[in-house]
């Protein structure tokens, strides 16, 4: 199946998708290099939740990154890897160089006994190690889990222990901005006394010595023994677990989603050759998202890969040594298209404009944001300061369990508006509902956005919990995927995604679930009860506002209560205020009415409406008064 040239191209795809789409994927699996092609895109549906694609297809997602590159890419640049510090070196890997590197550390798992289907988990900063050791896991059939290496060890204790890893892979010191961060310890202090955590495997540079302890291995030793060597791909079935990745839910306990093989990698590479275009030989791609995130799984690790670019990996921050790094790397490689979040660009505008002036930028040509709804300012700022007005802004709209963008104008094909996603992908069926599921239609609808037909890069399950993965998104309205956000739609069929319309919060672009934040506020002994909502932030689009009543009336614990929180989830969870206060408006039932709190962190009090079936209706006025405060 062709690629997207034009916008009748565009139209031919969703034309197809939509008349027969088991058709349209087996071909559009053409793509992808197989070991056996399959003869069926997808069976199961969203009633069940239990979608499977190219189950009966043999692949690797390696066999299509890095074996099929070596046909035309073999010495082409794969990564340029930019060190938190300018002044350490930068390295430069080839498709070449990286394919073998990746089966030297695949070989090395498989010594330490790694087979097919077991969990790695990997806590690194962003160094190419933490790449290669991806790949390699998925070189020989593990399953990856990738945690943010900003994640406490309390929080990485619960995803390795949801997952059951039996390797984990960490470097001993990350490196952001001016911060050094003791990641080695953080995981001695996770994985103690977890007895199924058979090694754990250290990177360092050279001038960070390490002490190796028992069940401890040296990154460098440890792949050297392989020098040279190759290991062949292991053969997938289409619907095999390639990775688990954890992210908020409304529940306390984080979710691991499961992401397939074959599906997964179809969505990846097309979507990101769809979306960003990239069409000379020169062009060059960079996603400054963390692989501790969906975005750096799929629009970093592999999807640019997929499609045999070059891109650039960048271990530090956007203000470090000062807040023209980003336009300095840009400059410095030629970067083509840049793929960035909304939170980064404000906290750069807000820095001035004296950072990003003297930076031409030439080479730039499609600029793109993910992770949150922009504001028109920031897309401005944006569009003007940096594209210098000649570079369309791809707004893409997805989520973890999507695997990869969903609704996004592609660069130069359909027309970006501000501040809004546009067009669903080819195959992509939006639909938005409201509360009893009525469908809305017509100029201006608004709703709850769903999706209504299976699309290959959609999730597979929660790991080990598949009665939860429908419960949280085919429950709600059977049959569609609901996707927890809210969602206008214009005549013409453009998205604007309004934001959650759940219990997460999304602050600089990382989802929090309140009742994670809410659990650990309420291991404070002097902590009666709290309730957490989201409220709007200039930098990081919405912050943490708790709402907590304590034992001793008037005690000030903000300090105390966010280090629960940086104790348990990480320091990205800490509220940014917290009002304490008697009681909290209740139910006669006794449940908080977080739907009041929320009116008030908002500002919209006139919104609240009937107060008097609450015990303590006086509790909001109280609360109104404080929050002006
Ligand atoms: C939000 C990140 C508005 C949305 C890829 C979604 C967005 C959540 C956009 C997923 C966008 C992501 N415009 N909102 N372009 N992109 N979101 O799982 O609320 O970290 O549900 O995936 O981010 O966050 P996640």
């Amino acid at each position: 199946m062709k690629a997207i040239s034009n916008f009748s191209d565009y139209q031919e795809l969703t034309q197809l998708a939509e008349n027969d789409p088991q058709s349209f994927w087996l071909e559009m699996s053409q793509k992808l290099s197989w070991f056996q092609a399959p003869k069926i895109a997808y069976q199961g549906d969203f009633h069940q939740a239990n979608v499977r694609w190219f189950p009966d297809g043999q692949t690797n997602i390696t066999l299509n990154c890095l074996d099929q590159q070596m046909q035309q890419n073999k010495d082409k640049v794969a990564i340029y890897f930019e060190p938190n510090d300018p002044k350490e070196e930068a390295v430069k890997l080839t498709y070449e160089e990286l394919s073998q590197q990746v089966q030297e550390c695949a070989l090395a798992l498989k010594s330490l006994g790694v087979k097919k289907g077991d969990v790695v988990c990997l806590y690194l900063s962003m160094r190419p190690e933490l790449l290669i050791s991806t790949l390699a896991c998925a070189r020989i059939g593990a399953i990856h889990s990738v945690v943010f290496a900003g994640f406490s060890a309390k929080a990485l204790r619960e995803r390795i222990e949801d997952c059951h890893a039996k390797i984990v892979i960490t470097n001993k010191t990350g490196l952001r901005g001016n911060k050094n961060l003791n990641l080695l310890a953080t995981v001695e202090e996770a994985t103690d006394g977890l007895n199924f955590v058979e090694k754990t495997i250290i990177y360092h540079r050279p001038q960070d010595q390490v002490q190796l302890k028992d069940r401890q291995l040296d990154y460098n030793q440890w792949v050297a023994a392989f020098a040279g060597q190759q290991c062949p791909a292991e053969k997938m079935q289409g619907d095999d677990p390639l990775f688990i990745l954890y992210t908020s839910g409304s529940t306390g306990r984080p979710k691991g989603l499961v992401h397939s093989t074959a599906g997964y990698m179809l969505w990846a590479k097309f979507s990101f050759e769809s979306v960003f275009q990239m069409k000379s030989e020169k062009d060059l791609f960079w996603c400054t998202a963390d692989m501790g995130w969906i975005t750096g799984h799929t629009y970093f690790a592999y999807g640019p890969l997929l499609n045999g670019v070059s891109q650039v990996m960048f271990e530090g921050v956007p203000n470090y040594p000062d807040a023209s790094r980003f336009w300095q790397i840009i400059e410095k490689y030629q970067v083509s298209h840049f793929y960035t979040a909304p939170t980064a660009i404000r906290a750069l505008e807000a820095a001035g404009d004296d950072y990003v002036k003297p930076y031409e930028m030439n080479s730039l040509k499609v600029l793109g944001t993910v992770g949150e709804p922009i504001n028109l300012e920031a897309w401005n700022w944006y569009h003007q300061k940096v594209g210098k007005s000649r570079c369309p802004i791809v707004d893409t709209w997805w989520q973890t369990e999507t695997g990869g963008i969903m609704i996004s104008t592609l660069a130069g094909i359909t027309q970006p508006i501000a501040c809004h996603a546009t067009l669903p992908l080819p195959g992509i069926r939006p639909i938005l509902l409201n509360e009893k599921a009525e469908v809305q239609e017509g100029a201006n609808a608004q709703g709850h956005l769903c999706i209504a037909q299976p699309w290959p890069g959609l999730a597979m399950s929660i790991w080990g919990d598949q009665k939860r993965f429908h419960e949280t998104y085919f429950s709600t309205y059977p049959g569609h995927y609901f996707t927890g956000d809210g969602a206008k739609r214009d005549q013409d069929g453009n998205y604007r995604i309004t934001g959650r319309v759940d219990d997460v919060i999304n602050v600089s672009g990382h989802r929090i679930g309140t009742a994670e934040v809410e659990d650990a506020i309420n291991l404070h002994p002097q902590v009666v009860e709290s309730a957490v909502v989201g409220y709007p932030h200039p930098i990081k689009g919405q912050a943490i506002l708790a709402f907590v009543t304590t034992l001793n009336e008037k005690q000030e614990l903000d300090q105390e209560i966010n280090q629960y929180i940086t104790q348990e989830i990480g320091p990205i969870a800490k509220t940014e205020r917290i009002i304490f206060t008697a009681h909290l408006p209740k139910t006669r039932s006794g449940k908080i009415m977080r739907r009041i709190l929320r009116k008030i962190a908002h500002n919209e009090v006139e919104q609240i409406g009937d107060t008097s079936t609450l015990v303590n209706p006086e509790s909001v006025e109280q609360l109104i008064n404080q929050f002006h405060n």
